[in-house]
C-alpha cells in the first residue's frame, strides 16, 4: 500500500477532530456510559406524533418536489417561515438575507469560507464552541480568543487585541460569538458571527424572552451574520438551519454551499416547514424550556449534594450545559479519565479554548440523559473525584 497522506493539503494535514464528537464516540466503546459530553437534545421530548403525521402527509402527496433537489438558497416557503421566526426574536429579514443551511455546522463552514482567507484571525469567545474552532481552524485561520466578564465579551479586552492585531499587519474580518446560553458559558471595523441554537431555551426561573434577544435585532449596519437552527429547539437529526447575513455576503455563502453540497435535503427542508407552519415547533418551546431547567436542577442539586467543596459554577439561565470550574490541583484531562473509568463523560474545559488554558473546567450537558441518569451520573463522576478512583 502507497502513503496516501502524502497527497494531503497542508490544511487537511491540520485538521482537527471534535473534542465533542470524539467524546461522543466513546459511547459505543464503553458500556453503560453515561455521557454528560454531546450537547444532543432530550429524545424524551421528541415531537413523534407530529412528525409522523408531516411526513405521512407530505409523502401521500406523491409530489415529485418533495423528494427532488431544490435551490441552493432553501425551499422558498421554509425561508418565509425562518422570516415569521425570527420576526419574533426581533430579527426584521427578508428573503434575500438568507440561506437555509446543512445544521448551523454548516453556516459556520461556509460563512468561515466565504470571510477566511488562510492565516487570518479570527476572534472567538474564551471559551467557545469547539465546533466552531473546528471549522475556522480548518479553513487556516488563526484564533485569538478574547476574555469574557460577566455580560459576554469584554469589550476593552477586545479592543486592545484588535489593536495588536493590527499592529503586527494581520487581518481581522469577524468576531464570533454565541451570547445566549454560552456553549460553554461595535464600534470596531468588524463583522460580527452570531450563532444563537439555544435562544429560545431561556429558563423563566431566572430569565425572560426580552434576555435573549439577538445582537442581529439591533443590527443596523449589516454587520451581522446570524445563525439560527431547529436541532434544539425541533429535532437535530433534520439538519435545517439557517444563516441571515447582508446579501453580498449570502450571494457568496450560496455559492460555497452549491459547491458543498448542492442544496440541504429537501424532504428535511419540508418537514421544517410544516413543522413551524403547523405550530409545532412554537407549542413545543414552553415544554422544552420546563423540561430543559427541571433536569438543570436534578444535575445542580446532584452537584451540590455530592460534591461539595470540589466543583463551583454558575448557575445556567438556559441551554443545556453546566460549566463546571474544578476547585483544587485536578486537571479536566485527569478527571476525563477516571470519570470513563466510572462510566460517565464530560467535554473537557480546555476544548473550549483557543489559548491552551481551561483546564480548570469541564462542560456537563444535562440536555439528554434521564433525571435517573443524571444522577447516577453524578453520582459516578463523584466516585471518579476521589483518589482511588481508578481502582
Ligand atoms: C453553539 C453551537 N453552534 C452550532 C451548533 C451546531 O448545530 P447544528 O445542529 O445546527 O449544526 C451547536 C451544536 O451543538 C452549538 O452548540
Amino acid at each position: 500500500m502507497i502513503d496516501s497522506t502524502r497527497f494531503l493539503s497542508t490544511a487537511a494535514r491540520s485538521y482537527q477532530e471534535s473534542a465533542i464528537r470524539k467524546t461522543g464516540a466513546l459511547a459505543s466503546r464503553v458500556p453503560d456510559l453515561i455521557s454528560f459530553a454531546a450537547g444532543s437534545p432530550s429524545p424524551e421530548m421528541f415531537p413523534w406524533d407530529a412528525l409522523a403525521s408531516i411526513t405521512g402527509d407530505l409523502l401521500a402527496r406523491r409530489d415529485g418536489n418533495v423528494l427532488q433537489y431544490g435551490a441552493t438558497r432553501g425551499y422558498r416557503p421554509l425561508i418565509e417561515q425562518i422570516i415569521a421566526h425570527v420576526d419574533a426574536k426581533g430579527i426584521r429579514t427578508t428573503a434575500e438575507a438568507i440561506v437555509v443551511t446543512t445544521g448551523s455546522q454548516q453556516g459556520l463552514d461556509l460563512v468561515g469560507r466565504v470571510l477566511i482567507d488562510p492565516g487570518d484571525v479570527v476572534l472567538v469567545e474564551l471559551p467557545t464552541y469547539s465546533g466552531a474552532i473546528a471549522a475556522f481552524h480548518n479553513l487556516q485561520a488563526a484564533l485569538v480568543g478574547v476574555p469574557q466578564d460577566g455580560d459576554g465579551i469584554d469589550v476593552n479586552a477586545l479592543a486592545e487585541i484588535l489593536r495588536s492585531v493590527a499592529a503586527e499587519g494581520r487581518r481581522c474580518r469577524f468576531v464570533y460569538v454565541t451570547p445566549n446560553f454560552q456553549n460553554p458559558s461595535g464600534r470596531h471595523d468588524l463583522l460580527i458571527l452570531e450563532d444563537d441554537p439555544y435562544g429560545s431555551l431561556y429558563f423563566e426561573d431566572t430569565a425572560d424572552v426580552d434576555q435573549t434577544r439577538p445582537i442581529k435585532a439591533d443590527d443596523e449596519q449589516g454587520r451581522v451574520v446570524y445563525l439560527g437552527s431547529l436541532s434544539k429547539t425541533l429535532v437535530p437529526g433534520l439538519r435545517v438551519a439557517w444563516a441571515i447575513a447582508p446579501p453580498a455576503i449570502v450571494e457568496r455563502v450560496e455559492l460555497a454551499k452549491q459547491a458543498a453540497d448542492l442544496c440541504s435535503g429537501v424532504f428535511d427542508q419540508r418537514i421544517a416547514h410544516l413543522a413551524l407552519g403547523r405550530g409545532v415547533v412554537s407549542s413545543l418551546a414552553p415544554r422544552l424550556r420546563a423540561h430543559y431547567m427541571d433536569k438543570r436542577n436534578v444535575m445542580e442539586g446532584a452537584l451540590a449534594e455530592l460534591l461539595p467543596g470540589r466543583v463551583r459554577w454558575q448557575q445556567p439561565r438556559g441551554g443545556f450545559f453546566i460549566w463546571m470550574e474544578l476547585v483544587g490541583n485536578i486537571s479536566d484531562r485527569v478527571l476525563f479519565d477516571r470519570a470513563v473509568d466510572h462510566k460517565v463523560s464530560f467535554v473537557v474545559g480546555s476544548a473550549f479554548f483557543v489559548n491552551g488554558e481551561g483546564h480548570r473546567f469541564a462542560r456537563l450537558s444535562f440536555s439528554a440523559p434521564s433525571q435517573d441518569r443524571i444522577r447516577e451520573g453524578v453520582k459516578r463522576l463523584a466516585a471518579a473525584f476521589t483518589k482511588d478512583a481508578a481502582q
